[in-house]
């Protein structure tokens, strides 16, 4: 069986034995040093590293400290010096029905300008660049173009709000921003320049020098003496760039994350240990064959997914790849399937609230095209319940190809848990196994492992090399979010068990962070954007299951009588509030359903107990409250629940 591997060579088959047989041995330790000391190795190094981990300041880790690298370099030039330069690296498909196609030459290239561009705009190593764009091509080489001269993207999704983006572009201390008049989305230009002019207004963002405008839309834009035109600064860049080695330590980005607390993380991903993981995973989890293959991820590039396999991984294998830009919907709900057979795409990578979508629509729609080109479906972002990965796997996959459900998160950098197709025996629901050279437990509170079929908390034993390296500018954050709960072990957040034959499931979060759409999303964060309108008195946030988001946003507040007398009905407040979350953070936060309250349930200490909302939001009957500081409370909300004033 694992000789279906052999150009991965002895640490591999070993690391593949380890993992069949369950724990890891003190010998087998060394061997997933090994492991990733050989996947490196598959990388160009400007200079090689001789080291492989430095786990010396734990929770700090140094992979592959004394190397040199360029990951745009590897993502580029060198396929293009291997002889693949004719090779298609992207299709774009724009949501009008436009088309471009870049070989790993024209990439190259379009990528070097890009970098004498920002060069010329006094960008340089260590500099942070923020990236707020629709998902187009121009994405992709602006985030290469950053890699490429060592300086440090920060792509903020095109969906988050101006205030959003400003905090992101503050607390990152953004030299640039590169930015799009607009993308298209559901058959309309949609706008993104104004957002970016109202976060960088009144002087708010002072690190900001210049933005620079990618002509997307021709939507008319104001301009400010700031601005710079993406086309002009292309044309007016050199051609030719030599790339630089940079330290494998080197930041190459910052992405913001929710968090339990209000404020997003800026999670730190550096070059060399990162570029290797996401290179080496997108290569077994999906048995990519870059000579043949046409791989799609429908992730944008604004979330880690978009990043580590849309941007990275699929370059860095010399893969061919689709992305594109619009929504499923449009111009109709074949949309997706007609890309798939018009590219003849062989893998496709997305996430289970899309498969959900698709199948309250019916099979007759993806029925209606060729999708026999699929040999490979892989699941990102949530637990895939059954149903959906049984008509995925069927309606999709037509029984032929294996379906990858894949556990990982944004401080990961990469694909942590996972079958492997063609090798693992999948089972519908499960992640299953651990990556190769990854170490997983499940500890119960107090730090032990679990039995079969109980419960825990799922945690990373062993560091990795695609690992977070920090949270931007907060250290202390960092130590005390994932590394605390488990001395020196980095607790991931979620809960987790093995079945009786030892493999993993994924049960959600167990804290407040709520995943809608396969979003993270933290209730902290859209508390603290309800309270921040007048009306708002208090507010409690949970994620309420949901039949095709997974979960949905349910919210409960107490308005100020003070404040509400221009206020109109609770309807009327509710769609008011809604549409301020929307603006505050983005329409993803946008509550579902706004309940409004006379007081929420507290603990005798003044928490919240989120869990009798959240039976109130999935219409359950109330659990146990006899821990409430006042147990009529929930009577309270409920008759006026009952009294028909939600949302
Ligand atoms: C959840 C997305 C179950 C999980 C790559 C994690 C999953 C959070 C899966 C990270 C999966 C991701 N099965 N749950 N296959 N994949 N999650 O940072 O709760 O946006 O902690 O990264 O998504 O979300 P993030």
């Amino acid at each position: 069986m694992l000789t279906v591997f052999p150009k991965l060579g002895s640490a591999f088959t070993v690391i593949m034995q380890v993992r069949q047989n369950g724990a890891m041995s003190q010998s087998a330790n060394q061997d997933r040093l090994t492991f990733w000391a050989n996947e490196a190795a598959n990388l160009h190094w400007h200079k090689s590293p001789t080291k492989t981990l430095d786990w010396s300041a734990a929770p700090f880790a140094k992979w592959f400290d004394d190397g040199k690298i360029n990951a745009s370099f590897n993502c580029l030039d060198r396929h293009v010096n291997a002889g693949l330069g004719d090779r298609i690296a992207l299709y774009f498909e724009g949501e009008p029905g436009d088309t471009a196609t870049y070989t790993y030459r024209e990439l190259t290239a379009a990528v070097k300008r890009a970098a004498n561009a920002l060069v010329a705009l006094g960008i340089g190593e260590g500099d942070r660049v923020a990236i707020y764009m629709p998902h187009i091509a121009e994405a992709i080489i602006a985030m290469q173009a950053v890699a490429r001269i060592g300086a440090i993207h920060s792509v903020v999704f095109g969906g988050f709000s101006a205030e959003s983006l400003r905090s992101r572009i503050q607390d990152a201390g953004a030299k640039l921003v590169i930015t799009a008049d607009g993308g298209f989305r559901k058959g309309k230009a949609t706008a993104l320049k104004p957002a970016v002019d109202e976060a960088l207004a009144d002087n708010h963002c002072p690190t900001v020098e210049h933005v620079l405008v990618v002509r997307r839309t021709s939507q008319p834009v104001d301009t400010h003496p700031r601005d710079v035109e993406w086309a002009d600064a292309m044309a007016a860049a050199e051609a030719e760039h030599v790339a630089h080695g940079f330290d494998a330590e080197n930041p190459l980005f910052i992405l913001y994350t929710s968090g339990t607390t209000g404020k997003p993380k800026g999670i730190l991903h550096t070059t060399g240990g990162y570029l290797a993981q996401v290179a080496s995973s997108h290569r077994t989890v999906f048995d990519l064959k870059p000579e043949s293959d046409v791989y799609w991820c429908t992730a944008d590039v604004g979330w880690i997914t978009g990043h580590s396999y849309v941007a990275y991984g699929p370059l860095a294998n010399g893969a061919s790849q689709v992305i594109y830009e619009g929504t499923p919907d449009t111009p109709d709900h074949g949309r997706w399937w007609q890309i798939i057979e018009k590219y003849r795409v062989s893998i496709l990578y997305t996430a289970p609230t899309a498969i959900r979508s698709f199948m309250k629509l019916g099979r007759a729609i993806p029925d209606g095209y060729d999708l026999t080109s699929l040999r490979v479906l892989g699941s990102v972002g949530e637990p895939i319940n059954p149903e959906a990965h049984n008509w995925y796997g069927s309606v999709i996959g037509g029984e032929r190809a294996p379906i990858v459900d894949t556990w990982w998160q944004t401080e990961t950098g990469a694909i942590m848990i996972s079958p492997l197709p063609f090798i693992t025996k999948t089972k519908a629901g499960s992640a299953q196994t651990p990556m190769p050279g990854i170490s997983i437990a499940i500890l119960d509170e107090a730090g032990n492992e679990v039995g079969r079929e109980q419960a825990g908390l799922l945690v990373i034993t062993e560091p990795w090399p695609s690992m977070l390296r920090g949270i931007w500018g907060d250290p202390v954050r960092f130590r005390d979010t994932y590394w605390s709960q488990f001395d020196g072990k980095y607790f991931a957040g979620d809960g987790a068990k093995y079945d009786k034959d030892g493999d993993i499931w994924l049960l959600g979060r167990v804290d407040d962070v709520m995943n809608v759409s396969g979003h993270r999303l933290s209730t902290a964060e859209i508390e603290s954007a309800l309270v921040s309108h007048r009306w708002v008195a208090e507010a409690a946030v949970v994620g309420a299951a949901d039949e095709t988001t997974g979960q949905a946003v349910v919210a409960f507040v107490i308005l100020r009588q003070d404040e509400i007398h221009d206020a109109g009905a609770d309807h009327e407040i509710s769609k008011i509030l809604r549409d301020h979350v929307a603006h505050e953070i983005g329409p993803i936060a946008k509550p579902r359903q706004i309940m409004v309250v006379s007081e929420l349930p507290k603990t005798r200490s003044g928490k919240i107990m989120r869990r009798l909302l959240r039976d109130v939001a999935e219409s359950r009957p109330i659990g146990d409250v006899t821990t409430l500081a006042d147990s009529s409370v929930m009577g309270a909300i409920g008759e006026k629940l009952a009294g028909g004033a939600t949302d």
